[in-house]
Order: structure tokens, then C-alpha cells, then sequence
């Protein structure tokens, strides 16, 4: 098992990363809570198999525990789900000094997480991640949220949790579509900030498939350890650090809101997006050509989508998308692209000509 350190105001905590974690959850827990403490395990049916070990251990080690499912899927971070959440709590009597242990991926975090900040103005709560998303990604940072009907992460909280547990073994069951999209976050980890683990993953893409988990606890280790230090020195994303992090997402997020959130899932969106940011990075002169094709080598591998052809999207409602998203980011249209692989810039003044130029290419109409 190996550990990696997050500093945040409300108090640093640990990530552990390694195999058969789940049954020395009890062990790990009792560095956070006290023993006897109520602890509500927040989970999904989809993660029953491995809800028996964490149960079994948190009792063995004396805390009193619940469980609460909520449902799959996105529908999951809404009021509703809140609400029923904290009465729960409230039904079963839970102080300050209790907690929640999130057992699941962002979707369960999110909500965890947001419910743990705002019951009895905050109490603490422990990630359990269990997609490769969460684990490189969601349950790291503290940002929690549910969705309005209005948009999604529309109300939410900066709330670390106290511990983060990933356990590789679990990704041995993720649908094969949540194990590649989550991947295209792990590519852009290595794009931004480390050519060791890019030079991994051009190596390695076949392992990493088959789940050789060896091989995902090296990729897990290093991508959680960017998030880590970049969180770490901008927890509350006041500096610009943690914008880095948003490479491949700006265009990501054009091409999610123009086929309205179908069709593609966030990690395919920023697959194609990466695509279009090296695209954008090599027209402007800021990187070599070639930087390109080893992104889109790395891509494919990990049969991830690179242009959106398939899709018949306008250029213009892409474009109309991410301006909507610029008003929200005091009316700057802001791309992180790269230099060369490990390293990236932040360039805002960007015609809009050329950005229609590089959806274009990408197969917009
Ligand atoms: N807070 C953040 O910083 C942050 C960052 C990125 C994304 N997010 C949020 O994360 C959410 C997406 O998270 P996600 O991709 O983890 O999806 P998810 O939580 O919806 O999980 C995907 C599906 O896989 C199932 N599942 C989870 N672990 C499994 C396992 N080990 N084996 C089999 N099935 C499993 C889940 O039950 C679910 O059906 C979005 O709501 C997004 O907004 C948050
Ligand atoms: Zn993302």
C-alpha cells in the first residue's frame, strides 16, 4: 500500500492507494473517527460485492454502522437524494462527531460529500472510490455537488473528505466504457504534468485494459499524486493552478452540452477535446506537430473517440456551448494546451475564427 499526503485548510488527509484495502477499512477509519462512532456507509446496489468486507471491518472495529443506498447514475446528485440523505441521518440520530463513509464513484462522493458539509453545518466523511474516475480524479480535491434541473454541480461545497481509499482491485468490475473514459483523464494527467506516466501509458495500453493491476495501481499512484499537489497548492481554485487540470475540457465540455449530455460520456468529451487542444496548441506554434499523434496513438489505444465525424454537430452549437461557459469564467474563454507532453500553457486570446477552424477539423459541420 502506498500513500499519498493532500494539504487543505480544513485539515490534510491521506490517500491510500493499493490491493485488498477494503477489508482494513475498519483500520484506517479508526485513525478519523472514534471508536463507537455512528458511521452511515452511502453506496449503490452495483457495489453490494464489496460493501460486505468494509461492513464486516468497520463492526469488527467497534463503530456503528448504516447503510444508505442512493440510486445509480447522475439522477443520484439531486435535492431529492440530499434531502432523504440528511433525514436519515437525522432519523438515526447522527452528531458531529459521526460520519459517512462514500462507498462508490463520483456520483456517490458528490453527494456524500456535499450532504457531509452541510449536516449540522459539517461533519467529516471518508471516500471509498471505486471507478478509475474517483480514484485519479473525483474523490480527490473536495469539490462536492448535486445538479439542478438547470445544470449540473450548480450547488455545492469545497469539502475534503478525511481519508480517500482506492482499492485497484475493485476496477476488475467497471463496465469496460467507465474504465476508458476514465482513462482519458489519466492521459491528460500525463499531458499536463508527467512524460514518465505518458510514456507509460504509450507502453503499457494492453495491460492497462486487460486490468493488470499492477499496472493501475502505477497509473493510479502517479495520476492521484498530480491531482494531489496541484489541489494541494489551490484547493479553492483562486490561483489558476487547478485550471491545468481542465485541458481537453473546455472543447470537452462544447461538445457534452451540444449533444445534451447524450451519446458521449465526460471522458470521451474530453478525449476529443484533448484531441482539439493539441490541434488548436500546433496551429498557434505552441507545440510540435507531433505531439498530435502520440496523444491520438495513446487515444486510440485505449479505444477512446478522437473526432466527432459520427456525431453531425454544428460547429456553431459547440461554440455556442463553450461561450455560454465563458460568461461563467469572467468573460474569458481560457485553453489549457500543450507545449510538449508533461507540460502545458494557459492561452486566452484565441480568435474565434480559429477556434471554428479546429472543430471543423474535427469533424464538426
Ligand atoms: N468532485 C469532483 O472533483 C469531480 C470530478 C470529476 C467528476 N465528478 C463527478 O463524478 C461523477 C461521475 O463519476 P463516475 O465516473 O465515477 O461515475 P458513477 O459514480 O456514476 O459510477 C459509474 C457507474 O459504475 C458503477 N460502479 C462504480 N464502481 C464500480 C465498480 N467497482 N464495479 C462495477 N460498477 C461500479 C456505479 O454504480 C455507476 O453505475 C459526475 O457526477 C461528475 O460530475 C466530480
Ligand atoms: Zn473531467
Amino acid at each position: 500500500m502506498k500513500t499519498i499526503h493532500v494539504r487543505s485548510s480544513k485539515g490534510d488527509y491521506k490517500i491510500l492507494v493499493g490491493k485488498n484495502l477494503l477489508p482494513r477499512a475498519g483500520t484506517f477509519l479508526s485513525d478519523v473517527f472514534e471508536s463507537q462512532s455512528k458511521l452511515m456507509v452511502v453506496s449503490q446496489k452495483n457495489l453490494t460485492p464489496y460493501l460486505n468486507p468494509i461492513l464486516a471491518s468497520l463492526k469488527k472495529q467497534g463503530f456503528k454502522v448504516q447503510t444508505h443506498m442512493l440510486p445509480d447514475g447522475e439522477r443520484a446528485k439531486s435535492e431529492k437524494e440530499l434531502f432523504r440523505l440528511i433525514q436519515t441521518l437525522l432519523a438515526k440520530g447522527f452528531e458531529r462527531k459521526d460520519g459517512m463513509v462514500a462507498v462508490g464513484g463520483g456520483v456517490v462522493s458528490d453527494l456524500t460529500g456535499f450532504a457531509a458539509s452541510v449536516y449540522l453545518r459539517g461533519i467529516r466523511y471518508v471516500n471509498v472510490a471505486t471507478t478509475l474516475l474517483a480514484q485519479v480524479d473525483s474523490a480527490i480535491g473536495g469539490k462536492t455537488a448535486i445538479d439542478l434541473p438547470e445544470g449540473k454541480n450548480l450547488v455545492g461545497s469545497f469539502w475534503p473528505p478525511a481519508l480517500v481509499i482506492s482499492d485497484v482491485r475493485v476496477l476488475q468490475s467497471l463496465p469496460e466504457r467507465e474504465l476508458s473514459a476514465s482513462l482519458a483523464e489519466v492521459v491528460k494527467y500525463g499531458m499536463i504534468r508527467d512524460t514518465e506516466l505518458f510514456g507509460f501509458l504509450e507502453k503499457n495500453g494492453r495491460r492497462i485494459l486487460q486490468r493488470d493491476l499492477n499496472a493501475l495501481e502505477k497509473i493510479i499512484l502517479l495520476s492521484a499524486g498530480i491531482k494531489a499537489r496541484v489541489v494541494s497548492s489551490d484547493e479553492f481554485e483562486t490561483k489558476g493552478e487547478r485550471m491545468i487540470l481542465n485541458y481537453g475540457h473546455t472543447f470537452g465540455h462544447g461538445i457534452e452540452g451540444a449533444l445534451c449530455y447524450g451519446k458521449l460520456v465526460h471522458g470521451e468529451a474530453v478525449a476529443i477535446g484533448m484531441m482539439m487542444g493539441a490541434q488548436l496548441a500546433a496551429d498557434l506554434g505552441i507545440c510540435p506537430r507531433e505531439l498530435i499523434w502520440r496523444q491520438m496513438k495513446v487515444l486510440l489505444s485505449f479505444k477512446l473517440p478522437v473526432s466527432i465525424k459520427r456525431f453531425h454537430l454544428k460547429t456553431e452549437a459547440i461554440l455556442k456551448v463553450m461561450m455560454k461557459d465563458k460568461k461563467k469564467s469572467q468573460g474569458l474563454l481560457r485553453f489549457v494546451l500543450p507545449r510538449r507532453i508533461g507540460q502545458v500553457t494557459v492561452e486566452q486570446k484565441i480568435p474565434v475564427s480559429l477556434i471554428q477552424k479546429i472543430i471543423r477539423l474535427a469533424g464538426g459541420k
